[in-house]
Formats: structure tokens, sequence, C-alpha cells
């Protein structure tokens, strides 16, 4: 099945039911404009043939950010870049997709020392994010406005379609957890009222692109932590996405408090996985999938041809999402589609630091901070050679990726705050 095409609810077309999923690239310029490098690191993503190609975070808010380092699609002074963007990946017959966001309160304190958040709830997480402030009426209606022109601008710029990034912690995501929402007007309280933001920028978003231009949604099947967004409560949002207009809802589940997307890998655990256990969040999407009536797609741990086609197979997910196999080999669905493989790289170990008190399951916040931080250096490191026309380098240390990508961080938050 995974080479059959997919038509969205909106009437348009995808090739096959792959799909990269965004991985945020830290490339763009100090003015958070795209760059060369992902002209790059896409036309080589591109060239393996995955249907679309989903953009990392792009922002809607230059004062808000996940990471420096994140493009922002803010007024026009951007947009030819973004052009070329699209049109490199585009001219291939692949899709780009742009992924637009707010990190809300997982906004660093290198970005902003107060975030904005629906509620002050502070992330505790190494000291790396202030206490944000919460979200005014005049705020809200910003966000909703910022949400609907950035999708209007990256359409405008070429790109195929756009998912609205509601997972994960982000700022929409923060909107529908009883923990990080705890406001008493009615963006806050019952869930209705909790999921109101999300309903309202998709209707600005569609009021904006039209109705044959897909939107996406990615969101939380849970948030695997104690008070958080709960898998039911993701199964009454998508009852009501499905009057909402959304072409392709995208399941994942956890938030940095608790990174389930994120867990790391080593190659001998996918080797003995069998075939239902390696999507970490297919059980899930399976609930979700009963009530559901736009296409589904899960992302998350998928690693076999043979898992992929099962969850396909069995009505579990239309669409396939897949991130960090593409960062060891880039243009591995081609050979995917063509049957010539059957299982997809990970790293040989661990991505940790070390174990015991080293390692991700430290009783210090610290070091499991700096183990997560160890795993996303290492991913950075490879897509930043990507970028630059560079093979993969998979025998780079964590500990060398990691500390490389502080440095870089640093020097490129330093760059942004002189552009
Ligand atoms: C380096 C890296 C960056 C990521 N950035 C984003 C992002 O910008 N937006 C997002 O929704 N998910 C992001 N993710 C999560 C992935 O989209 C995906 O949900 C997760 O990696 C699980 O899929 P996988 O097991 O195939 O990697 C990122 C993951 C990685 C490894």
């Amino acid at each position: 099945m995974i080479e059959q095409s997919l038509t969205l609810p909106c009437g348009h077309r995808v090739a096959n039911r792959l799909c990269k999923s965004a991985m945020t690239e830290g490339l763009a310029d100090a003015h958070d404009h795209a760059t060369a490098a992902h002209q790059r690191l896409y036309s080589t993503w591109a060239r393996g043939g995955a249907a679309i190609q989903l953009s990392g975070n792009i922002m809607i808010d230059r004062r808000y950010l996940e990471r420096s380092g994140n493009v922002v699609a803010e007024g026009d002074s951007g947009l030819p870049q973004l052009r070329a963007w699209a049109q490199t990946v585009c001219e291939g017959g692949s899709q780009l997709w742009a992924q637009i966001s707010h990190p809300g309160r997982q906004c660093p304190r290198l970005v902003n020392l107060t975030p904005l958040a629906p509620s002050e709830v502070q992330l505790n997480l190494g000291g790396n994010f202030g206490r944000p402030r919460a979200a005014t009426e005049a705020d809200i209606q910003d966000i909703i406005q910022r949400f609907a022109d950035t999708a209007a601008r990256v359409k405008e710029a070429g790109f195929d379609g756009v998912q609205i990034h509601s997972a994960h912690g982000y700022l929409l995501s923060q909107f529908l957890s009883p923990r990080t929402n705890q406001r008493q007007d009615r963006w806050g309280g019952s869930l209705a009222n909790r999921a109101s933001l999300l309903l309202s920028v998709i209707a600005a978003v569609r009021a904006r692109v039209g109705p044959a231009y897909p939107i996406a949604v990615k969101l939380n099947s849970s948030d695997f932590v104690k008070g958080g967004f709960t898998l039911d409560e993701s199964i009454q949002v998508v009852l009501w996405l499905n009057d909402a207009g959304v072409d392709l809802l995208e399941v994942s589940g956890g938030t940095y408090e608790q990174l389930e997307f994120f867990k790391p890998q080593a190659a001998s655990e996918i080797r003995d996985s069998t075939r239902e256990r390696e999507a970490m969040f297919l059980e899930y999407a399976k609930s979700i999938k009963a009530v559901a009536r736009m296409p589904i797609m899960v992302t998350g741990g998928f690693r076999t041809l043979a898992g992929m086609e099962a969850a396909l197979a069995g009505g579990h997910s239309d669409m396939i999402g897949l991130a960090r196999p593409f960062c060891l080999d880039p243009d591995f669905p081609a050979r995917m589609l063509a049957g010539q493989m059957a299982r997809l790289p990970v790293p040989e170990d661990h991505l940790v630091l070390g174990q015991g008190f080293w390692g991700p399951n430290s009783p210090s916040s610290v070091m499991r901070a700096l183990n997560n931080q160890a795993q996303a250096g290492w991913y950075y490191h490879q897509i930043e050679r990507l970028g630059a026309g560079l093979a993969p380098e998979p025998d780079v240390s964590p500990l060398r990726a990691m500390v490389a990508h502080f440095v870089k961080d640093f020097g490129r938050a330093l760059r942004r705050k002189f552009a």
C-alpha cells in the first residue's frame, strides 16, 4: 500500500503514503530567513520520493521562537527566500508543506526571557525557560491572526500545504492541557474552551488559504504527563476537528516535560521489536482513527516496511510519518518504495551521555535535560551536514554534538540580537 496515492478531503493528491515529518533545522540566517542550506537539505530529502516534505517549525512571531535558527514567516521581507526553498523542492515533483508554530512557554531564555503562554506556568527544565506571561485577549486575537497570515504567506511562496502544530507542548498544545492552561475565561476551563483556540486558528487559516489548499494538524494522542491532555480528550478534539475542514491529522504524543516522541532508540531494540510495538503511538491512534473522518498519519518509531504496511493495511493509519531515519539515510524512501529496503537505519547505540546518574533516567532533572540535548544535538549535527551538502556522520559522539549545539545556539542567538 505504501506506494499508493491518497486524495485528501480538499481534493489535493499525494503521491504515496510516506511523509518526512517536521524536524527543526536551525538553519535560518540572523534575520530568520530561509537560506541556501534549506534548499540543499530539502532537495536531498525530496530526491528520496516521500510524497510530503514537512518543514520544521516555521514560527509565526519572531519574538517567540522554539530555538534561534528557526525560519519566521512574518512580514514580506523573507518571501523571496521562502520562494526559493519551495521552488527547489517542488521542481523535482515532491511537495513541501510548512509546519507553522508558536512555542508558548517552550521558548528558551536565549530567545526571550518572558515567553507568552496560556497561563503563568513555568517549564522547569534545567533553568532554560523563563516564567511566561499569560496571554491577554488581545494577544490571543493576534496569535489567531498571525497563524492565518503565516499560512497565507507560505501559500504565496509556493508551499503545497500547511500544518498547524498543536502537539509536543507548544502553544496550541499548552492551551489544550489543563496543566498549562489554568485560565478562567472562554479560552480555559472546559475542554471545549481549551480547544477553542485551535479551532479558531484552523477557521482563520482556512478563510485565508481557500477550500482547495491542504491543512494538516499535528495533535498529541496524549501528553503523557500527570494532569495533562489525555487520550479521551484527544478523541473528543478529533470529533470537533471532523467538522473543521482538516485534511490530514498527524498523531504524536509528549511534551518537553515528557519527550515521548523523542525516545532514544538503539539498533538492538529495533531488531528485537515486533511490528506492532515499533510505532510508539499506534495503539492510541487506533482509537483516534475509529472516530476520525479525515486521513490520519501516525508518526514516531516506524522503522520497518512490514510495520508500516501493517499499519496501513490494518486501517490504523493512512500515511506514515518518519523523521529521524532521514538524518542517517536521507533518500531511503526510493529504495523502500521500490521494495528494496525492509528496515531503516537507527544509530548503533543509544544517543546518551552515560548510564545511571549520567543517563536519560537520572534522578537529576538537569542530567535528564542534558541527555535530551545530546540526542537532539546529534540529530541537529546530521541535519547541518546535509544542509552543507555533506554526508551524515553517524560516528560523532553525542557529547561533542551537544557541546557544538550549545555553542552554535548561543552564537545564533547573539547574531539575531545584533542583526
Ligand atoms: C532533530 C529533530 C527535530 C524535530 N523537530 C520537530 C519540529 O520542528 N516539529 C515537530 O512537530 N516535530 C519535530 N520533531 C519530532 C518529529 O517530527 C517526530 O514526531 C519524532 O521524531 C518521532 O518520529 P521518528 O521516530 O520517525 O523520528 C523533531 C524530531 C527530531 C529528531
